[in-house]
């Protein structure tokens, strides 16, 4: 009988210290917030797809960066019945002289569907931080909008990036999108994280579905770019319709400078913005080695000038680092890729979307494995970015609840809620990280993080802080 309970108490005793390991060996924090089931796309009458009055009126409008610096806007429409004007007029705030720029305007059919004729006209050597005022439309349909260049890019120019992903077009879409814009630190552009409409969702990959998509957005991006990035339902690859040419819909509506940053497709490109440099990437483009985007990424990064972009961010659709049960190792192959030289250039951050979910990791890397040495665990690492999942815009595609248990080391923050992010530039060395969910008060940050500049701290004290 004593032997019984000496045998139970140590069985006790070592289950208690698995415990403890296995806690010790967990990552960071996994909150147990859960957001309700699905959303529902909102009706084609919702106030937010609303077509602006009069005929052939421009709808529609976004804005997004037009060249490598930020002197160059390009600003899109679309007029749904004829090719109406290609003009821009446009001026800045504190004059009264108005400029003209012509820009063009294309169309696509996809299955049944044909499109509006979409307007895209770029308008370059703008003034630094100045606000512009620009018209667009003919008549009594003219539409007037502003936006403002960003500052010159420099060292220590702060700015505000607000950051989205996988938005669609739900109720909770536009409380996210309405809670980015009520947020009282303002976003001054958005960095999107793919999954723009989800209209191929709907049969025969409905493209109406675009359209109210970009009339529900406009409200936003007509006033402050939108900085774009590809995801898998921009793909719209349907050979059962003889639908066989990947993104078509997308690049037709979104363009992006990406000639100016000597990328031969839209699908791949860099911008500098104030203080940030900001290479965009595609998860559904081919990225092995002698590929065209691995090409260009490789000859990009050592163009990064630091000492005037100290801010290095990476864009792209699928995470490379995810413990979601949702799309899990899904970014494996571009990390095996890509990982060695985010690490070699110091990249501070890399942001994804495609998880509907939250997750920020702790600053590791995975280089080390060559087949046979066994070093296939994530390892911290001091010159590696942080990595944040942020796919939780709000589309009706359901919940990524599931996660892998337990939480990997790799991992500092999770979380299941719809919510939108914050990337706050305060100078050269810091960088402040918000994220917030929807359910909270506009001002309430569910997470956040200091980022400290892999380039201007290099190991310093603050290296342990920021960790
Ligand atoms: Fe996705």
């Amino acid at each position: 009988m004593a032997l019984l309970k000496v045998y139970n108490l140590s069985v006790f005793w070592l289950l208690c210290m698995i415990l403890v390991a296995s806690n010790f060996c967990n990552g960071g924090i996994t909150n147990s917030f859960v957001r309700k089931e699905y959303s529902l796309d909102m009706p084609l009458d919702s106030d937010v797809f609303q077509v602006p009055p009069g005929y052939n009126a421009p709808q529609q409008v976004h804005i997004t960066q037009g060249d490598t610096d930020g002197r160059g806007v390009i600003i899109s429409w679309i007029t749904p019945d004829e090719p109406g004007s290609n003009t821009v007029i446009y001026w800045s705030e504190n004059s009264k002289h108005k400029n003209r720029a012509e820009g063009i305007f294309v169309r696509y059919k996809f299955f049944n569907y044909t499109s509006g004729y979409i307007h895209h006209c770029t308008i370059k050597k703008l003034e630094y931080n100045t606000k512009y005022i620009y018209e667009i439309g003919i008549g009594n349909t003219t539409r007037q909008f502003r936006f403002m260049t960003p500052p010159r890019a420099g060292p220590d120019v702060p700015y505000t990036f607000g950051l989205i992903g996988d938005l669609g077009q739900t109720h909770d879409s536009n409380v996210t999108l309405t809670r980015y814009e009520s947020n009282p630190k303002k976003g001054q552009t958005v960095l999107f994280l793919g999954d723009l409409s989800y209209s191929n969702d709907y049969p025969f990959h409905d493209n109406s579905r675009w359209d109210t998509w970009g009339r529900f957005i406009e409200r936003n991006a007509a006033f402050q770019p939108w900085i774009w990035t590809v995801g898998n339902h921009e793909l719209d690859f349907a050979p059962e319709l003889e639908e066989t040419t990947p993104f078509k819909p997308y690049t037709h509506r979104y363009y992006v400078p990406y000639a100016s940053s000597d990328s031969t497709s839209p699908l791949w490109y860099s911008i500098k913005r104030a203080s940030a440099y900001i290479i965009v990437l595609s998860s559904y483009s081919a990225y092995g080695k002698s590929t065209p985007q691995y090409k260009w990424l490789r000859d990009e990064l050592p163009k990064v000038d630091r000492s005037e972009t100290p801010w290095l961010i990476v864009l792209m659709h699928c995470p490379i680092y995810n413990s979601n049960a949702h799309h899990y190792m899904e970014g494996e192959t571009m990390r095996v890729v890509f990982e060695s030289w985010f690490v070699k250039y110091k990249v501070d951050a890399v942001f994804a979307g495609h998880v509907h979910s939250y997750e920020r990791s702790k600053r590791i890397s995975n280089i080390a494995y060559n087949i046979v040495n066994g070093k296939c665990t994530p390892v911290n690492d001091q010159s590696a970015p942080v990595y944040i999942t942020i796919g939780d815009g709000g589309n009706h595609d359901g919940p990524a609840i599931g996660m892998v248990e337990p939480q990997p080391n790799f991992s500092a923050y999770r979380e299941a809620s719809f919510g939108h992010g914050i990337f706050d530039i305060k100078n050269r060395t810091h960088a402040y990280f918000s994220w917030h969910r929807n359910q909270d008060g506009y001002a309430i940050e569910a997470d956040s993080f200091w980022f400290h500049n892999r380039y201007w701290n290099p190991f310093g004290k603050s290296f342990v802080a920021s960790y």
